[in-house]
């Protein structure tokens, strides 16, 4: 299936940027939005504190990477140090501690992948969800933070990839496709791999941020503030970029051998990761490495269905940015 079709060039491509720009201002979170969370954040805070003074929450996910839209549902982070106490204890400690409060439906689901407290705060109309001692989620937060500063391109590419994925219904990972956090992760590969090149890899360069979590060195160049220029030397614009990354997963990857990987900026093989064959669960049918877990594949969720679903929606949205007079009402029909 690779190379099947040939990229031609569109020539009113770029006629396309105002429209794509439109959509991407359009799903920017308003100020007060952040307010709202910030207020919920302090109020959670107090409560938490009441009974662990020394715990700490830490906001990561989307409302703090940068690649939320609006109404956004909030991902907490319980740091917390009880060694004598079991995760689904806090947990249920937690609910009682924020039932008492006036929040609404706070449930602690002990037993889910990652165990969380649920709840709806009426003041604000906002969701969270609050786990415990997920550190890592936190600095992956910050990563994806950091590359959102170096380049405005990669903020637009990402809501507009976000925004077609839960158009199309493939951003569900209980029904096999891809978590927000994957994609953005796609949009950062294939930044990278331009020529020239958009971003470029943070974890490649001198480390001036550093920390240990769970036994996973993190590092890399936090300084993002100092690559402003970086990907200047390249001049595609929005539309080619939608296009080209939707072309990418279309025709040019090669999911039988190849390994997406922001952590060294390129491909690297699947037989160098022994993600050649299934384990347990974990497929391998399009292999997406987390930055800092290296074991760890997002695609793991895929499964030989879905793969179908996905790569057919890749090649539906390549071909409509290449043929389709307005793609911009076309690629995002709800399916
Ligand atoms: P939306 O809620 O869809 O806007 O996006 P989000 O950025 O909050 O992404 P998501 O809800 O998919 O994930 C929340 C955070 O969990 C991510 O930003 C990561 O920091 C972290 N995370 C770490 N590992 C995983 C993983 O395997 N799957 C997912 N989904 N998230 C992970
Ligand atoms: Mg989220």
């Amino acid at each position: 299936r690779m190379y099947k079709r040939q990229m031609i060039r569109r020539r009113d491509i770029d006629n396309l940027n105002v429209p794509f720009l439109a959509i991407y201002e359009s799903l920017i979170p308003p100020e007060e939005e952040k307010v709202k969370q910030r207020q919920l954040l302090a109020l959670l805070e107090k409560l938490v504190n009441k009974e662990w003074p020394k715990a700490q929450l830490f906001i990561y996910g989307s409302c703090a990477n940068s690649f939320g839209v609006s109404k956004s549902d909030i991902d907490i982070c319980l740091a917390i140090e009880e060694a004598n106490m079991e995760k689904s204890d806090i947990l249920m400690k937690l609910a009682d501690i924020l039932q008492s409060d006036n929040l609404q439906n706070v449930q602690a689901l002990t037993r889910a992948r990652v165990p969380i407290v649920k709840l709806m705060d009426p003041a604000t109309g906002i969701s969270c969800d609050i786990c415990i001692n997920n550190l890592l989620a936190v600095v992956n937060t910050k990563l994806l933070r950091d590359y959102a500063q170096i380049d405005a391109r990669l903020r637009q590419l990402a809501f507009i990839i976000k925004h077609w994925a839960k158009s199309r219904g493939v951003n569900e990972t209980y029904h096999g496709t891809l978590s927000s956090y994957a994609y953005v992760l796609m949009c950062i590969h294939f930044l990278q791999q331009r020529r020239p090149a958009i971003l470029p890899c943070l974890q490649e360069m001198e480390s001036t941020y550093s920390v240990n979590v769970d036994n996973v060195n993190c590092a890399y160049f936090d300084k993002v503030g100092r690559l402003a220029d970086f990907g200047r030397p390249n001049k595609e614009t929005i539309a080619q970029l939608v296009w080209g990354f939707f072309y990418y997963w279309a025709y040019c990857h090669d999911y039988a051998n190849s390994v997406i990987s922001v952590r060294t900026g390129s491909i690297i093989s699947k037989r160098e990761k022994d993600w050649t064959r299934r384990v347990g669960n974990d497929r391998h049918l399009i292999c997406i490495e987390d930055p800092f877990e290296i074991s760890h594949d997002l695609g793991r969720v895929v499964d030989k269905r879905s793969i179908k679903v996905l790569r057919e929606e890749f090649e539906r949205a390549a071909d409509i940015m290449q043929y389709d007079p307005n793609p911009c009402v076309k690629l995002f029909e709800p399916y």
